[in-house]
């Protein structure tokens, strides 16, 4: 059962929760659970003491691109947006709805999340450098989630920003937590889109929303996010080296975990667009891998049999999860701690997979040419 063809309706509902009202939406973003993106605050003092000098002529031009904003006029709808929304949004089947609203939501929420994070940095430092970097990338991610918002409204499930900045809870992460849990999430984001929009290039008729037809130039803005930390990352090498393998290795199988469990529970989505969630995930992998050698000194053996296995259980004991908080009771919670401490029994073996080495480039960015 341990497949995305065998995941049931039920089950799929049970792990995502049903959205009807704009209530429900906004609930659904306030929402931490394993699998839901977080906000997160820092210690804005380190941020502050960050040198980027040893990098200094990458950054000056990365930063440059930055200025040039060649992403300013983008994130607008245009006429046939509004006619592609009303003709193929009534096709949706009520589960295909659920999935594509779940996916539109807690994308919105993890962009949102970037925005936050970012603008409080810039706010409560005074290193110009950082400063400058997160005020373009608040800038960037502002813009995408306020587009996102945009195709929420046409289901009349807009997601209120202010109030979800206010209420939702952050979790503190020590900077260099932040480094390579936001690296990671910025170049996955980066290969999510950028694999949606060349399936859905070579299968034109397998769009079913405009808003993929934005994902190009969209990704790239992600791509450069995840650039900056590589930049920040290097000229920290003590960040890359010695004990900070292991909480590489650990965020890298974290991230990992979460996206490939959440999206199992949306099997429907991307077999709308051609894809199986299985092939569409070690495709994510794959890409989000080979950038990644730019700036962690491992990688994660995403064909090992035991990778495979492990992940797919993974996915499993998510399901029997949910199951059992619904059925409740004593032999719910049974249900429910068994199949925790086999998650975290599965996660721990996981971890300690064998990984593969990669010696740092001495040029560190890369093009984004997938
Ligand atoms: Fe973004
Ligand atoms: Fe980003």
């Amino acid at each position: 059962m341990t497949t995305t063809a065998s995941l049931d309706f039920d089950h799929v509902e049970l792990l995502i929760g049903n959205v009807e009202s704009a209530a429900d939406a906004n609930a659904k973003a306030v929402r931490n659970t394993v699998l839901s993106p977080r906000f997160y605050t820092t210690d804005f003092a380190a941020m502050d003491r960050l040198n980027i000098e040893s990098v200094r002529a990458e950054w000056d031009v990365m930063m440059k691109e930055y200025e040039g904003d060649n992403n300013h006029d983008h994130f607008q709808r245009d006429a046939q947006f509004a006619e592609e929304v009303k003709t193929l949004m009534p096709q949706l089947s009520p589960e295909m709805r659920q999935e594509f609203l779940d996916f539109l939501i807690s994308s919105l929420t993890s962009e949102f999340s970037g925005c936050i994070l970012y603008n409080e940095i810039r706010k409560n430092i005074d290193n110009p450098d950082i400063k400058q970097l997160m005020t373009y990338m608040a800038r960037d991610e502002s813009r995408h989630a306020g587009f996102i918002n945009q195709s929420l409204k046409d289901f009349d499930l807009g997601i209120d920003l202010g109030q979800l900045k206010r209420t939702k809870a952050y979790t503190f992460f020590k900077p260099k937590y932040i480094f390579y849990a936001t690296y990671l999430s910025e170049k996955i984001g980066y290969a999510r889109y950028i694999t949606i929009f060349r399936q859905l290039e070579r299968h034109p008729d397998k769009r079913f929303h405009p808003i993929f037809r934005w994902f190009e130039r969209w990704c790239n803005d992600e791509f450069r996010h995840g650039e900056s930390f590589a930049l920040i990352m290097r000229a920290h090498p003590h960040l890359l080296r010695g004990g900070n393998v292991l909480w590489i290795r650990f965020f890298l199988l974290a991230v990992y975990a979460t996206m490939y469990v959440r999206d199992h529970t949306r099997p429907l989505l991307h077999e709308a667009m051609g894809f199986k969630s299985t092939e569409y995930d070690y495709e994510v992998f794959r890409i989000t891998s080979e950038i990644a050698r730019q700036v962690f000194p491992v990688e994660l053996d995403i064909d090992h049999p035991g990778f495979r296995a492990g992940m797919s259980r993974l996915v499993e004991l998510s399901i029997a999860h949910a199951k059992a908080k619904e059925r409740g009771g004593v032999l719910g919670l049974i249900g429910q701690a068994t199949s925790a401490l086999g998650a975290v029994w599965t996660f721990g073996r996981l971890y300690f997979l064998p990984v593969k080495r990669n010696t740092l480039p001495s040029q560190i960015r890369v093009q984004p040419a997938w």
